[in-house]
């Protein structure tokens, strides 16, 4: 386009020169009252001595108008070009504006491209850690996944000791239950016997104690007499209560109850009788007698268990015209005692 524009100047100039050499001398009358719209700018354009072809003095009036028409449409034409030339202009600024303003950004995105980079490498070097880490973590979840499954089986192996115990738990507390229902009634009983045993040993500490055993003398033969008599038997041995009388030769009972009594008769004479009577109160109970022929020696034995009353008497008579013997051998006793209150 400007080598258009140089062109088109050019060719301006020339023609000029030309006009010049032609006319030989130019008015200064421009052609700007006849082109009013054209500027300033343009009037660089106007073509000095072209007035000259009105003059009608000229010798070369007829050529003149078409090499005017020509100018113009060149100068037209150069006016077209050089707007064209300018909005040209101005695009190419525009233009070379965006191109700056892109060039800045893509340094800009360059610069960002590179640092997203960095940050890309970063990462991956990251990732390999994490990598490293993630399968270190997978192996330990492995171990811990195993560790679980032993322990697992040893809580099942725990919970199922703890059934069992629960079921013996159940099964001793029922025995203890019953164990303690067993206690109380065995308490309850130990008390009532505890209580029955206090009773008897009350009783038994109550009870009177009756227990005699006496012989009959050391002086040898007793009798015969022309009476019956009460054998007082003066040798006592053991005298528990103090229910016999050694001086009266009489047994009182204490208490009513059941008594046992005994007695042994002895003598050593020779063709003699012996023999004895145990009398409860005025009541004989007893007969024992014996002959004593030539050698001598003689005993009879006999006993029982009576029922007395409080106060009731038991004691040994010996018959008229018979005899008995003691010494210090203690060969004729009496005995009794009380086997229990009634
Ligand atoms: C533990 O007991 C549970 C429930 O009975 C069962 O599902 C699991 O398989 C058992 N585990 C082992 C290790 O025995
Ligand atoms: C012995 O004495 C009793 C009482 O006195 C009498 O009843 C009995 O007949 C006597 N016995 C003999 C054999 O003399
Ligand atoms: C007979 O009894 C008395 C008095 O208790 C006693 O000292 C004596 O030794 C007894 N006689 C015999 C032979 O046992």
């Amino acid at each position: 386009m400007r080598s258009a524009a140089v062109f088109l100047a050019s060719l301006l100039c020339l023609h000029w020169t030309w006009v010049q050499g032609e006319s030989g001398g130019v008015t200064g009358i421009g052609i700007s009252q006849t082109e009013g719209e054209i500027s300033k700018k343009e009037a660089q354009f106007e073509i000095h001595g072209i007035k000259a072809t009105n003059d009608p003095s000229s010798s070369q009036t007829n050529i003149t108008p078409d090499i005017l028409a020509e100018l113009r449409e060149l100068r037209d034409m150069a006016i077209e070009h050089r707007s064209k030339i300018e909005k040209l202009e101005q695009t190419d600024t525009a233009t070379q504006a965006r191109l700056t303003a892109s060039e800045s950004k893509n340094a800009v995105l360059e610069a960002r491209m590179s640092s997203n980079e960095n940050v890309v490498k970063e990462l991956q070097r990251k990732n390999i850690v994490l990598g490293a880490r993630m399968s270190d973590s997978e192996n330990k979840v492995k171990e811990l996944k195993r560790d679980y499954a032993v322990l697992e089986a040893r809580i099942n192996t725990s919970e199922n000791a703890v059934v069992d115990l629960k079921r013996d738990n159940i099964d001793l507390l029922a025995r203890a239950t019953a164990s303690e229902n067993k206690n109380r009634v065995l308490e309850s009983r130990m008390s009532s016997s505890e209580k029955e045993v206090n009773e008897l040993k009350r009783e038994n500490a109550d009870r009177p104690k009756v227990a005699f055993s006496v012989g009959l003398t050391d002086a040898g033969q007793v009798g015969p007499f022309n009476t019956d008599i009460t054998l007082k038997f003066s040798k006592v041995f053991t005298n528990i209560g103090q229910a016999y009388s050694p001086t009266t030769g009489i047994f009182t009972a204490p208490v009513r109850g059941a008594y046992y009594f005994r007695f042994t008769m002895w003598d050593n004479r020779k063709s003699s009788w012996m023999g004895a009577n145990l009398y409860h109160n005025d009541k004989r109970m007893m007969w024992s007698s014996d002959y004593s022929d030539s050698i001598g020696y003689v005993a009879v034995s006999n006993a029982l268990v009576l029922q007395l009353e409080k106060g009731d008497v038991i004691y040994m008579v010996l018959n008229s015209s018979y005899g008995v013997s003691d010494e210090n051998n203690n060969r004729t006793t009496f005995d009794g005692f009380l086997l229990f209150p009634l």
